[in-house]
């Protein structure tokens, strides 16, 4: 990632404009320091909170000019629409609901789309959101950021060069603590089904596993068996997935996600079985794969270390032993995104290796898969076909 080539391309850096992520949001700063990291984007105007006031004044923390401070997510749009120095690109870091009518808004108005997941709240809005993505040709860029860790990259790299041999089997866990104590969360909006979506769990840590398990294998979930629900007492939201998956290429998989295990932190793991050995990854090590190939000793893998392919390669900034994590991780979806959209600009054909970050069809899969776990969870976890 040393060489910037939105500079090559365009001359300049891209403009970015953000919806959301002010005060008091985690991942609002995730995305400015991701966006900064490359310097491939500058930051040129916010909408950060749905407060009118609260968002200007936010806006003007960061340094924004005044007249880009904006009061909302739809006067940005309609004003940077208009400028001749206007923004590039939108990113959307807002509560779930307004992902679609935000992402739909600045698409209409010719803007390239960063978004965070989940995509969308409903599958209707999600299949709408994904045909103007394809009929309008601009690029969306959903913020699944663990697939930028170089050592996931490494994986589905070492998948793809057909290392594992025929993919026999998939564990996906993403096990977190936060939701442990009763009570509501810190986070009033995702307690709501309307705001948060049909299932919390689903939506806010299940969309990452499923779109971990797609991206590291290239295989679909074509069916799920499962249980959704809530494991604390007197919790009405799910805070708890468990399912058996029947993958594309008839790959057997299971899947299990909570957000009340007491005392886990950020409990991300795959796990990949084939014909030829298996890989195992872990987010809160992410330093480390382990690859364990069939009749032959086990090999651990590093970023940028001896047999890094170059799909991971690209995604580490410096020489191995140095620790790189969820910071650069994030960077390089905007970074890859960067290039799509620099080259899209000028009509030039993107680094076909900058075309793995995640974008609406994975969205669209991510909406299919919760609601089809939610269906069969609902039918006594009948197989149900996404
Ligand atoms: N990719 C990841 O790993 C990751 C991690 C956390 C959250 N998220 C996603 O990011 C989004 C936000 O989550 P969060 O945890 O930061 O929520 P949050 O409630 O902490 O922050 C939301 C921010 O958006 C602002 N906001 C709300 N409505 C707005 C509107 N209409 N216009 C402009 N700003 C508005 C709020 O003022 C707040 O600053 C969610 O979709 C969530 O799923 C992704």
């Amino acid at each position: 990632m040393s060489d910037n080539t939105v500079y090559r391309r365009l001359g300049r850096r891209l403009r970015l404009a953000v919806i959301g992520g002010g005060p008091g949001s985690f991942i609002g700063a995730m995305h400015r320091q991701a966006a900064r990291l490359d310097d491939c984007y500058e930051l040129v105007a916010a909408a950060l909170s749905g407060d009118p006031e609260r968002s200007r004044v936010a806006g003007s923390g960061l340094g924004l000019a005044q007249d880009r401070c904006y009061p909302g997510g739809q006067a940005l749009i309609q004003s940077e629409a208009l400028r001749a120095d206007g923004a590039d690109v939108v990113a959307i870091m807002t509560p779930n609901d307004s992902h679609f009518g935000f992402a739909m808004q600045a698409l209409d108005a010719g803007f390239d789309v960063i978004c965070d997941k989940p995509m969308t709240n409903t599958l209707q809005e999600a299949l709408i959101l994904h045909q103007k993505v394809q009929d309008t040709g601009l690029v969306f860029c959903l913020t699944h950021n663990y697939t930028g860790y170089p050592l996931v990259r490494q994986a589905k790299a070492m998948v793809l060069a057909g290392q594992l041999g025929e993919i026999r089997l998939v564990q996906v866990e993403y096990v977190q603590g936060g939701r442990a104590k009763a009570g509501p969360g810190r986070k009033a909006w995702k307690e709501d089904p309307v705001r948060g979506g049909p299932s919390l769990v689903l939506g806010d840590i299940g969309t990452h596993a499923h779109n971990l398990l797609r991206f590291v294998t290239g295989l679909e979930v074509a069916q799920v068996a499962a249980d959704v629900g809530c494991i604390v007492p007197e919790r009405t939201t799910h805070d708890y997935a468990g399912a058996l998956l029947r993958l594309s290429n008839g790959a057997r998989g299971s899947f299990w996600v909570t957000q009340a295990a007491a005392g886990v932190e950020n409990g991300l793991r795959i796990r990949v079985s084939g014909s030829l050995g298996s890989l195992e990854w872990a987010q809160e090590h992410p330093q480390v794969l382990h690859f364990k190939p069939l009749d032959a000793p086990a090999q651990v893998y590093t970023p940028n270390g001896p047999g890094t392919l170059p799909l991971a390669a690209r995604a580490s900034r410096i020489v191995a032993g140095h620790p790189e994590g969820f910071h650069e991780a994030f960077a390089n979806l905007y970074t890859d995104a960067a290039d799509a959209i620099a080259a899209r600009r000028v009509g030039q054909l993107a680094d076909p290796l900058s075309l793995h970050f995640p974008n609406a069809t994975d969205g669209l899969h991510g909406i299919r898969f919760v609601t089809a776990a939610v269906a069969s969870s609902q039918n006594q976890g009948a197989w149900t076909p996404l």
